[in-house]
C-alpha cells in the first residue's frame, strides 16, 4: 500500500514537470516549456535561441546560437503567454522583428520573421546550429567537416568528393520540409503552404538547407543573391516552422490559423485572401501556374483544372510553365479578398513544324545532358564526374548524354554537332539556354559561316554552375542561317562560350544548355 501510492506521487511529480506549459524569466533567458517534449530558450540580451532541450536531450549547439542571420543583437526581447494556449517571443530591431511561438502541446518551434529592409549582409534566413552529436545526419552532399577548400570559402573536398552547403538545395515548390536527424530524434525545417509567399525567385528557386560543420546547420534561406532573379520582397515572411519528431519526417501540414490571434505584424488571414481559379491548356505534363507582384509569390502544379493557393488580394502577373520553361505570362490579374477571379492559361510555345533536330528537351532543365543530374550536388571537378573535354555529336547516332550540360570558356569549347541534310534550304539555329554565368553566351560558326555573336545577358549575381544551380534568367539565342552557309550532304555546326572577361578553370564563363534545335 505504501509502496503504491509512493509509485503513484512520483509518477504525478513526472507529468506535472512535462505539463508545465509556461514561459519562466530566468534573469538571462525566457524559457519556454512547450508541454510537447520541448523546451526552449531564448536570450533576453541577443534574441539568440540558446538552447533545445528534446526530452531531456540537448540538441542546441553550445558555441554557436540558432538565429536570423548572424544574430540579431537585439536588446529588445519580449515574452508573452495569449490565452493560455500560446507563447510569443517577440525579438524587435528597426527593420525586423523575429517572433518565436509555442502552442501548447506541440513540440515545434512557430516563427515568422516581418521585414521593412532587406538586412545588411544582403540575405534573408533562419539558421539553426544543432548539436552534432544529436542530429548527426544531414544532406551528405553538405557534410564539409574537415575538407579542404576547392573553391570560394563554400565549396570543399572530403573524402575525395566535393561537398558544398549548396548542395542541399531543393526547389521552393518541392521544399515544404526538410530535416536533420539522430537515434530517436529528427529536427524539421517546415514551410508549408503559401509561406514562400514573401521569398524572391519563384517556384524553381533553390537554396541551401543544410551544413554539416561542427555543427548541424539546418536552414529557411527567405532570400539570398544566390543566383537571384528578381528583387526581394518586404513584409512577413513565413510562418515557418523547426518541428522535433522522434525521428521521423514532419508532417508539410501545419495550420497556422492561430496567428490571427496572436498580433503578428503582416500576418494575413486566410478570410483576407483570395482566389484564382482556371485551367492549364497546351502542357500535358509538368505544368506549373504562377503568380507574382511586388508584394508575393505563389504557385501551383496543374495541366487542367486548378483553385490557387490563398492569395493576398493585389493585381498579379501570371505565368505558365512547361517543366520549368516559361510557355505564357498573362499581366493584370485582380485578386480580391474572399472572391476567386476566373483566369485560364494556354500554351504559347513556339514549336518549329519542320524540325531538323532537337537536342535536349524544351523544358529550361539541362535534363539528360551529360554531367546534368550529377552537377545539382557535385562541383564540375568532382571526379566523378564525365569527362569535360570537348564533344562532336552526330546527329541521327548521338545519344542527349552525349551532349555536354554546360559550354564552359577554355574548358569544352566547341561543341561540334554533325548533321547531314539532303538539301540547302535556309534555317534556323535556337539555342535555348538556362544560365549564365560571368557573361557567358553562345558564339555560333555553321561550316564557314559566323552568325553575329550576340549581345550579353543580364548579369546574375553569383556563381551557379559551380554550386549547383542551373536556373537563370533562361535565354534563348536564335541565329539565322542563309542557304549560301549550308551543304548538301554534311554540315559542321560548332557552339562557343564567348564572353569578354575570363577566369580560371571551371570559374571562366560559361552557359547551361536546355536545348539545341536546327529547323
Ligand atoms: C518525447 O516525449 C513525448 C512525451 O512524453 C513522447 O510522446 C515522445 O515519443 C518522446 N520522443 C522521444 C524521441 O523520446
Ligand atoms: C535521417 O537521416 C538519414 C541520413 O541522412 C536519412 O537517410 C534519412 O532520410 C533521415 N530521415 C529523415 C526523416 O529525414
Ligand atoms: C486550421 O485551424 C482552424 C482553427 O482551428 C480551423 O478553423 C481550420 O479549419 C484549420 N484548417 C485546416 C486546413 O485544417
Ligand atoms: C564532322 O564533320 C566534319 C566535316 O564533314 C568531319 O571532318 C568530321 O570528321 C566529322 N566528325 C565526326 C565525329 O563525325
Ligand atoms: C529539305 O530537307 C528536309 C530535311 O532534310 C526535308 O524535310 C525537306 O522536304 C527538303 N526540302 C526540299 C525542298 O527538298
Amino acid at each position: 500500500m505504501k509502496l503504491l501510492s509512493t509509485f503513484a506521487c512520483l509518477l504525478s511529480i513526472a507529468s506535472t514537470a512535462y505539463a508545465a506549459f509556461g514561459v519562466t524569466n530566468t534573469g538571462s533567458n525566457y524559457v519556454v516549456n512547450t508541454n510537447g517534449g520541448l523546451v526552449f530558450s531564448v536570450s533576453k540580451s541577443t534574441g539568440d535561441i540558446v538552447s533545445l532541450l528534446y526530452n531531456g536531450t540537448q540538441c542546441q549547439d553550445s558555441s554557436k546560437m540558432s538565429h536570423i542571420g548572424s544574430g540579431l543583437r537585439s536588446r529588445n526581447v519580449a515574452a508573452s503567454t495569449i490565452n493560455s494556449q500560446y507563447i510569443k517571443i517577440t525579438v524587435t530591431t528597426p527593420t525586423l522583428t523575429q517572433y518565436y511561438i509555442a502552442k501548447s502541446g506541440d513540440p515545434i518551434i512557430y516563427m515568422a520573421t516581418y521585414i521593412t529592409a532587406e538586412p545588411t549582409i544582403g540575405e534573408l534566413r533562419f539558421i539553426a546550429r544543432l548539436k552534432k552529436s544529436a542530429v548527426p545526419n544531414g544532406v551528405a552532399a553538405s557534410e564539409v567537416h574537415g575538407g579542404s577548400v576547392v573553391e570560394g570559402s563554400d565549396v570543399f573536398l572530403v573524402n575525395g568528393q566535393a561537398r558544398s552547403k549548396f548542395y542541399s538545395s531543393k526547389a521552393f515548390i518541392d521544399d515544404q520540409v526538410h530535416c536533420v536527424n539522430g537515434s530517436g530524434i529528427g529536427v524539421c525545417m517546415v514551410i508549408p503552404d503559401t509561406s514562400y509567399e514573401s521569398s524572391s525567385g519563384g517556384p524553381f528557386f533553390r537554396d541551401i538547407d543544410n551544413q554539416g560543420t561542427t555543427q548541424q546547420e539546418l536552414y529557411f534561406y527567405m532570400n539570398s543573391n544566390h543566383v537571384k532573379t528578381e528583387a526581394y520582397r518586404m513584409g512577413l515572411h513565413g510562418p515557418y516552422a523547426m518541428v522535433f519528431t522522434s525521428g521521423g519526417t514532419a508532417s508539410s501540414s501545419l495550420n497556422f490559423s492561430f496567428f490571427s490571434q496572436l498580433g503578428i505584424t503582416g500576418f494575413v488571414p486566410k478570410s483576407s485572401r483570395g482566389y484564382v481559379s482556371g485551367t492549364v491548356s497546351g502542357v500535358s505534363s509538368d505544368g506549373v501556374v504562377h503568380w507574382y507582384n511586388d508584394a508575393a509569390q505563389y504557385w501551383i502544379k496543374s495541366t487542367g483544372p486548378f483553385t490557387s493557393p490563398a492569395m493576398k488580394p493585389g493585381t498579379y502577373t501570371m505565368v505558365l510553365y512547361k517543366g520549368e520553361l516559361k510557355v505564357q505570362t498573362v499581366t493584370g490579374v485582380t485578386v480580391s479578398a474572399g472572391a476567386t477571379t476566373y483566369c485560364s492559361i494556354a500554351s504559347a510555345e513556339s514549336v518549329p513544324s519542320s524540325l531538323v533536330f532537337r537536342i535536349g528537351i524544351t523544358d529550361g532543365r539541362p535534363t539528360g545532358f551529360k554531367n546534368a543530374a550529377n552537377q545539382l550536388f557535385m562541383h564540375p571537378s568532382d571526379s566523378r564526374m564525365s569527362s569535360w573535354a570537348p564533344v562532336t555529336v552526330t546527329w541521327g547516332s548521338m545519344s542527349t548524354a552525349d551532349f555536354p550540360m554546360a559550354q564552359i570558356k577554355s574548358i569544352n569549347d566547341p561543341t561540334i554537332i554533325n548533321v547531314s541534310l539532303s538539301n540547302t534550304t535556309a534555317r534556323t539555329l535556337r539555342i535555348f539556354t538556362t544560365l549564365s554565368f560571368a557573361g557567358g553566351r553562345p558564339s555560333v560558326k555553321v561550316n564557314s559561316y559566323s552568325p553575329a555573336v550576340p549581345g550579353a545577358p543580364v548579369k546574375i549575381d553569383s556563381r551557379g554552375f559551380t554550386r549547383g544551380a542551373f536556373r537563370g534568367h533562361g535565354e534563348v539565342y536564335t541565329f539565322s542561317i542563309p542557304s549560301s552557309a549550308l551543304v548538301t550532304g554534311v554540315n559542321t555546326i560548332q557552339i562557343s562560350c564567348v564572353s569578354g572577361s575570363s577566369n580560371t578553370g571551371f570559374l571562366n564563363p560559361n552557359f547551361i544548355y536546355d536545348a539545341v534545335e536546327f529547323y
